[in-house]
């Protein structure tokens, strides 16, 4: 039997009040560091995600041949290497936990003449890379994969344009196909089933290529040539959702979070944290030609029973675990039904059952649906939960614990360092009740 020793223990919150920040946002970062690469001249990146999935991303593309230099805290040159002028790698790319990263690098990869391998952890090995594979392959590249799993080998070469309409709304999967057209003659295009995160669109514009969008269509002419820029990364909306849901969750809590990224393809979780009763303020501090960014205040207000339809889960796909541990974190009796959301069974760990699991254990009543969940909140209790290796799912159970009567252990917490490293300090500061 194999005994862990990574395991963090959480005590109840004596109030919940103060400011913070989050890390740079860790989707924003993953594209500005490969489309650095892939772009003529020097890229510099201030904000980069300090987290373990963008260092992959670092690693993967220096890897290639693009030079990249840290420069201060969270701050990178990259020395691009220009339009398909990636070199191969003396070994196999390791992805590690990011989904990110293998897929995004898939599109990149297919377009290059050359053979690379990418490995990654235990989870991403589990994970379906058939999404990305088929429309690459319909556009030349092949692939050999452990049936559709990782580890994931491309065999890259001159590909043909195409229009691809996915199965599931993926970000990932558009900007895998978006990235393959970007480096094939012709016009390439996604039709989306719903809208996912326009991060690889207003990117690829940043570093001046033009992409085309027309209501969920986004269309590429291949061979533009991306410029090496300065940009900045704002903080992740995604990391902050745990601050908002510690401070909707508490009576009396009071959270602020600067500097996090409110580009409108993210924000709809603020809806979502208003419709569980709590109050958020919201304050626009840039709104230029990147990613805009701002000021969030959540503050108790008055709870109730929510629901998240299917229609709302493309745009709040990884705020689901924060937002099962904000109601189990209301008062006994408070109900959440989450529909639609087949898709969380296949994120760094079957979250649907992982989440119901751990918060069972401290109390709840959750119900799984092969799509969702519905959980009825009770009176929470210290216990032990495992965390699966999952960065949300430990940053979830630490949330809601911090409501139990009494401590609870969360077994495999360092996960949070994927995308969150110092969680556990702010979470500290922010519940020992003095504020600062
Ligand atoms: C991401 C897209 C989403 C999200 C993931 C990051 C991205 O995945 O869950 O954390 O950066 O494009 P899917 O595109 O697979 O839904």
């Amino acid at each position: 039997m194999a005994f862990t020793t990574d395991a963090t223990v959480v005590s109840p919150a004596r109030r919940v009040v103060g400011r913070t920040r989050v890390p740079g946002d860790k989707s924003i970062s993953h594209r500005y560091a490969m489309f650095g690469a892939l772009a003529d001249g020097l890229t510099t990146i201030t904000g980069y995600s300090p987290g373990g999935d963008c260092a992959t991303t670092l690693a993967c593309v220096r890897a290639l041949g693009a030079g990249v230099r840290q420069t201060g805290d969270h701050a990178f040159e990259i020395e691009g290497r220009g339009l398909r002028g990636l070199t191969a790698p003396s070994g196999a790319l390791d992805a590690g936990n990011s989904g990110t990263t293998i897929r995004l690098m898939s599109g990149i990869l297919a377009a290059h003449p050359m053979r690379v391998t990418m490995i990654g952890d235990r989870s991403l090995s589990k994970r379906p890379m058939q999404r990305v594979i088929e429309p690459l392959t319909r556009m030349g590249a092949r692939f050999e994969s452990d049936n559709g799993r990782p580890p994931l080998t491309v065999h890259g070469g001159d590909l043909r344009p195409i229009d691809f309409i996915p199965a599931v709304p993926s970000a990932q999967v558009k900007s895998a196909v978006i990235l393959a057209g970007l480096q094939t003659e012709g016009r390439t295009s996604v039709l989306e089933p719903a809208a996912t995160r326009d991060h690889t669109e207003r990117a690829l514009a940043e570093f001046g290529a033009r992409v085309d969008v027309e209501g969920l269509k986004v269309s590429i002419e291949g061979g533009q040539r991306l410029r090496g820029r300065a940009v900045t990364v704002p903080g992740d909306i995604s990391s902050a959702t745990f601050w908002m849901a510690l401070a909707a969750g508490t009576p009396g809590g009071e959270v602020e979070i600067e500097g996090v990224g409110l580009n409108p393809s993210r924000t709809d979780i603020i809806d979502i944290i208003r419709r569980s009763g709590a109050a958020v303020d919201v304050a626009l501090e840039t709104d230029g030609d990147g990613e805009p960014m701002g000021r969030l205040r959540v503050t108790f207000a008055a709870p109730r029973s929510f629901a998240i339809e299917p229609g709302d889960v493309p745009g709040i796909i990884d705020e689901i675990p924060a937002l099962a541990a904000l109601a189990a974190m209301l008062p006994a009796g408070t109900e959440l039904t989450v529909r639609g959301a087949a898709e969380l069974r296949h994120k760094e760990s079957d979250r649907i059952s992982a989440l119901a699991l751990g918060l069972r254990a401290m109390g709840t009543e959750i119900d799984e649906f092969p799509d969702g969940f519905h959980l009825r909140s009770a009176p929470l209790r210290g216990a032990i939960v495992d965390a699966c290796d999952d960065h949300r799912l430990a940053m979830a159970f630490a949330i809601a614990a911090t409501r139990a009567a009494g401590p609870t252990t969360i077994t495999g917490a360092s996960a949070v360092d994927v995308s969150y490293p110092g969680f556990f300090a702010t979470l500290d500061r922010l519940t020992r009740g003095d504020g600062r």
